[in-house]
């Protein structure tokens, strides 16, 4: 062989294997992709003996057969490049009682890549927990799905479909769900705003711009944020002090009183903003390009000036015991995010790496039931993450090494930005296979996606083109 050509054939051959490794089956097993991580704790009842079969995915269900308090049907339409759910984007706000089974169907009206809804934030069973491939097959046009569980977790939701979802949640494929306490705040004004990007245009609740809610002087308001978009929103409010109620669902300890700083809110987070309105009314801005008014409008609509401090989550209320003790953990876990070139399903380009590794040849971090678990979150990407675990609530214990000192911090969206290190723990209290990945849709689309498994649970659904789930 000519020099050149053997040159040529030593370099090309295993950029052509590493091509021909990268790319995905047509169907496969999320659970037989990439590698075990015990997080340092014991490798017992991963395996499945023969005779020991676990417990598929598809049974983690609602145990209680007690009728629905809540019914709700919700029909996903195609409306030009908008998805509708029950002819509206976003679909409508669910509000329940703390204590509700709810049962919600999906009605799949037309939309050809199938669709689900998932309960971003919602601890519900796994099977309930609508990720197509992993905790079901996506709904196809024509096709319903019943969703049953009990809504536990007072605070503030939202849904979403987790089929193609870097495009359906971009679509408008969404919607707010409130939990309310069953003694719920007397003479409090409840207002849900839902913030969402169609194309380049921000949206409040469906509509640009500013909106106005009647409220009087003294008048309390609870202003319920989900940020349904990709990318961190700030958030701020003119005219009056401010506090901070509740981030992703649950009550911050004891708010102070917080002026002319902004909230930053990630991409899947929420925050449940309390302002009493004062003479001259207040008004929340939502990255200065859309405002709910509470009354009169304490800026006579001049331009929005946005705040350059934040409030820093890892100082804000006052502590108390959190019910969690991650001093000893049965599992520590590393989540470490990176980007290098490689192949992803045969594309070249530049991918996102979790521990090193590219999607799928990725960790499967493994947990046994009643495990408390420790995430060490770094972020060597150079871009920002919102990351997100499903089925769980994780407590934030440290960020760059700083421990937190405020109200017990507990998550389910984090941003992660560049640089940033981040120290988390949760009791795995929900036996399932959860996704845990980034929110900004299109990286979890580029591969930054991982999941927790428990043991002795097995896959029931399969990803890839051949069943149709395609969940990011
Ligand atoms: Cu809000 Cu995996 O999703
Ligand atoms: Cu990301």
């Amino acid at each position: 062989m000519p020099l050149a050509l053997l040159a040529t054939a030593v370099v090309v051959t295993p950029i052509a294997w590493l091509w021909w490794d990268s790319r995905l089956p047509d169907s496969y097993d999320i659970t037989q992709m990439g590698y075990a991580d015990y997080g340092g704790g014991p490798e017992a009842g991963h395996e499945h003996h023969a005779g020991h079969p676990g417990t598929p995915v598809a049974e983690l269900v609602e145990r209680s057969r007690r009728p629905a308090d809540v019914t709700e049907t919700l029909t996903a339409a195609r409306d030009g490049d908008r998805i509708t759910i029950n002819g509206t984007s976003p679909g409508p706000t669910l509000r329940v009682t703390q204590g509700d089974l709810v049962e919600v169907t999906l009605r799949n009206e037309d939309i050809t890549d199938g669709t689900t809804i998932h309960w971003h934030g919602i601890d519900v069973p796994n099977a309930m927990d609508g990720v197509a491939g992993v905790t079901q097959d996506a709904v196809e046009p024509g096709k319903t799905f019943t969703y049953r569980f009990r809504a536990d977790q007072v605070g503030t939701y939202w849904y979403h479909a987790h089929q193609v979802s870097h495009e359906q949640v971009r679509q408008g494929m969404l919607g707010a769900l409130v939990i309310e306490p069953r003694r719920p705040d007397k003479g409090v004004r409840d207002e849900v705003a839902v913030l969402h990007r169609y194309g380049s245009t921000p949206t409040l609740n469906g509509a640009e711009g500013t909106q106005t809610v009647d409220a009087q002087p003294g008048d309390e308001v609870r202003v319920r944020v989900v940020n349904t978009d990709n990318a961190l929103m700030p958030i701020w409010v003119t005219g009056a002090p401010y506090r901070v109620l509740a981030v992703d669902g649950t009550d911050v300890h004891e708010p102070g009183e917080v002026r002319d700083v902004a909230v930053k809110l990630t991409a899947g987070a929420r925050v449940d903003l309390g302002v009493v309105v004062p003479e001259g009314g207040a008004r929340v801005d939502f990255g200065a390009t859309t405002a709910l008014v509470l009354g009169e409008d304490p800026t006579g609509g001049a331009e929005p000036k946005a705040p350059r401090t934040f409030v820093d989550f890892l100082g804000y209320g006052t502590p108390t015991d959190p019910g969690i003790d991650a001093s000893s953990p049965d599992r520590r876990f590393d989540y470490r995010i990176g980007r290098r070139p490689g192949f992803l399903d045969g594309k070249p380009g530049m991918w996102w790496t979790i521990n090193g590794h590219l999607f799928p040849d990725i960790p499967m971090y493994m947990v046994e039931e009643g495990d408390v678990a420790v995430f060490h979150i770094e972020n060597n990407s150079g871009e920002s993450h919102p990351m997100h675990l499903h089925g769980h609530h994780a407590l934030v214990l440290s960020r760059d090494g700083k421990e937190a000192t405020g109200s017990p911090w507990w998550i389910d969206s984090l941003e992660v930005a560049a640089g940033e290190e981040f120290e988390i723990a949760f009791v795995a209290d929900n036996p399932g296979i959860w996704m845990d990945h980034c929110h900004n849709l299109p990286h979890a689309a580029e591969g930054l996606v991982a999941h927790l498994m428990y043991a002795g649970v097995t896959s029931s659904y399969d990803i890839g083109d051949a069943p149709g789930n395609h969940p990011e």
